[in-house]
């Protein structure tokens, strides 16, 4: 029997990245995916992939940003496989600024995306989880939840909040449901191809890498499984760090090759 066999995973963000490797992997390990995302065509091509690779998955069109679709994913879901055994939420996004030269209501969206989201998605999915009296949720902050990085400070405060939110909700939705956070370093996903696509970028990275390369969206999958699994049983409430060593070394400065 598979590891996953009969158990529903709602996936937020999942047509790219870490999101996708964490679906295709929980699929060949037997769940059935949700596929929650903004993005259709990408999300759809998800779904054939692991359909063709003898899965079994749907996609939702959800904005993150929106409660009603974090709302009505949650709701489909139920409606499709009825329980949600495990959930992801794995939007994110920042920009960059001095924190004197910012529009401080630009940080609105950032927020609204990462935090929100993920307290929306939080209480949606837990309502029903609550009602099954078991589950399991992870939340994808950062390194930069305890890093600092300059001109980051909307990214790096929204990922600092979501290591209190979930050590909050783990409080109040367990003993049933355990809530995680996972802390990712420097993957190789198509949201920082700016530095991976940049050759003296990468070394300066690697210097200040312990294991001297990016991580690969499926070494963060099995960290999810990991935590989303009956494996980390009494574990909850933690932000789980999977960055190859970066923030032992602080954050590299990138601002003399980007
Ligand atoms: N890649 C890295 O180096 C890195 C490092 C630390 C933390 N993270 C965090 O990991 C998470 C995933 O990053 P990634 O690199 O895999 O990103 P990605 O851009 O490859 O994938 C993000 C996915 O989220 C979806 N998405 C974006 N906005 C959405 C919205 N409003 N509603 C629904 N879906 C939405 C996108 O369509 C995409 O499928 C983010 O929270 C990011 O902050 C990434």
């Amino acid at each position: 029997m598979k590891r996953f066999e009969e158990k529903v995973f709602l996936d937020f963000g999942t047509a790219s990245g870490m999101g996708k490797a964490t679906a295709q992997l929980f699929a060949k390990d037997g769940a059935k995916v949700v596929i929650a995302d903004l993005q259709n065509s990408q999300g759809e091509k998800v779904v054939q992939e692991i359909i063709a690779e003898g899965g079994e998955a749907i996609f939702i069109p959800v904005d993150c940003t929106q409660e009603k679709d974090i709302i009505k994913a949650a709701e489909q879901t139920i409606q499709k496989f009825g329980c949600i055994d495990m959930m992801l939420y794995q939007p994110g996004a920042g920009h960059s600024a001095l924190i004197l030269d910012d529009d401080i209501d630009s940080w609105k969206w950032v927020f609204e995306l990462n935090v929100f989201g993920a307290a929306r998605a939080i209480k949606s999915v837990g309502k029903y989880m609550k009602e099954q009296g078991k589950g399991a949720i992870v939340v994808t902050s950062s390194i930069n939840s305890f890093v600092p990085v300059k001109e980051n400070a909307a990214y790096c405060s929204s990922k600092g909040a979501i290591a209190q939110l979930v050590k909050v909700a783990a409080m109040e939705l367990g003993p049933q449901i355990r809530v995680n956070a996972i802390n990712p370093g420097l993957t190789d996903t198509p949201s920082i191809k700016v530095l991976t696509q940049n050759y003296n970028a990468c070394q300066v990275a690697y210097k200040n890498i312990v294991m001297e390369r990016f991580g690969k969206p499926e070494e963060f999958a099995t960290t999810a499984r990991f935590l989303l699994s009956d494996d980390a049983s009494y574990i909850t409430g933690v932000s789980l760090t999977c960055d190859g060593g970066i923030s032992l070394y602080g954050y590299p400065d990138l601002s003399e090759v980007l």
